[in-house]
Formats: C-alpha cells, structure tokens, sequence
C-alpha cells in the first residue's frame, strides 16, 4: 500500500490458474502477444527483479532501468544496478512519482505483494503441476479491474490468456 509514497509499486507477472509461474528458473510457456504486452507496459520505466529471474532472462532489459536484487556481495552486472535489499529499492524512488516495475520472480512476489499500487497480471488458462514456481495467493476482494483484455490461443500463444491491469481498492 501506498503509505503515503509518491511512487508506485507495480507487479507484473503471467500467472497460471494454479499460480504456476515458472520451473527450473525458466518461464512454462510461449506468449508471444505477453511478450508485447510487457514490453509495452515496461518499457522507459524501472524494473526491479531478483537475482534468479535477472539469470533466467540473461541480460538487462533495453530501454529500462534495470535493478537486481541479491545478497551476494560480489555480484556485478553491466548495465543494471545491483542492490542488497528491496528497501535499497525503495529508498531509490523515495522522492519521485515513478511507476516501479517489480518483475518477480516468486521470491520477489512474495515480499512485495502487501507493497503493491498495481498489478498487471497475464492470467494464463491452463495449470501446470510441475512448476517448482509460484505466485503468492491474492486476496481478490482487495483489488479491482482496470483494465482487461483476452488473447486465444494460437500460433503466436501457447495458451490462451486473459490480461488484468488490477488496482487497490481505496
Ligand atoms: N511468469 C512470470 O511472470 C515470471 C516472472 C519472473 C520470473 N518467473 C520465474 O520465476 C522463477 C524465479 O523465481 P524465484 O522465486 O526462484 O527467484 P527470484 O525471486 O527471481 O530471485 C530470488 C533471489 O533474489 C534475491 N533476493 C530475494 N529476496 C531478497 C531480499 N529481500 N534481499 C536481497 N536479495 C533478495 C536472492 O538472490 P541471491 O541468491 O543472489 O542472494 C534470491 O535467491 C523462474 O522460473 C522464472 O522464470 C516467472
């Protein structure tokens, strides 16, 4: 929740009917319309990510300010800004009105879930019992619709999946 902050916090995510979202540090699927979609919402914005989920992708994110967070001391990354802790995170946005992308994974979810202004949520049709990643249940009764739109499933999708940009209910 806000807290008075002038930035806001943003998760983004695909997330399966049964929270899937990912396994051996990979994602399970190919949405290429998500892809877009992400790319869309992201881009000229800071996106901050765990240390797995920045090796799972490989290299920043173009057009972004990329932030990774780790405990490790020695990691460096050209290109992105390595921090220790999500408040280091915060407190880089302390004075601004930014829009801060957070995008996962599951680890990184988790801690920042109680934090969010919104999600932007790719919920994906279909379930996956091998996933050894998952989305941190939501209490849908906090959040409403802003936004929402469906993509069958077909050559360009893997699954069909339907996009919700959720805000927190005042
Ligand atoms: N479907 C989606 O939208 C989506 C999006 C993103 C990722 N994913 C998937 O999610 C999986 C990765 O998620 P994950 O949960 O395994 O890992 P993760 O959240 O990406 O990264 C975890 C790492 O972040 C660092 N970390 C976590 N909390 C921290 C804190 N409070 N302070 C400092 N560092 C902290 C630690 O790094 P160190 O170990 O280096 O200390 C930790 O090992 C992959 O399968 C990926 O493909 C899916």
């Amino acid at each position: 929740m806000s807290d008075g902050r002038s930035f806001k916090i943003s998760l983004i995510a695909a997330v399966a009917d049964d929270r899937a979202i990912g396994r051996d540090n990979d994602l399970i699927w190919k949405l290429r319309d998500d892809l877009a979609l992400f790319k869309r919402v992201t881009v000229e914005h800071a996106v901050v990510m765990g240390r797995k989920s920045f090796e799972a992708i490989g290299k920043p994110l173009p057009k972004r300010r990329n932030i990774v967070v780790t405990r490790r001391d020695d990691y460096s990354i050209e290109g992105a800004e390595v921090v220790s802790s999500l408040d280091e995170v915060y407190a880089l946005f302390a004075d601004s009105d930014e829009e801060v992308f957070i995008l996962g994974g599951g680890e990184i979810y988790r801690q920042t879930l109680s934090d969010a202004d919104y999600l932007y949520i790719s919920h994906v049709h279909s379930e996956f019992p091998d996933a050894d990643t998952h989305f941190p249940e939501v209490d849908w009764n906090e959040w409403e619709v802003s936004e929402e739109e469906s993509f069958p499933q077909n050559e360009r999708n893997e699954f069909a999946f339907t996009f919700k940009k959720y805000s927190r209910k005042g």
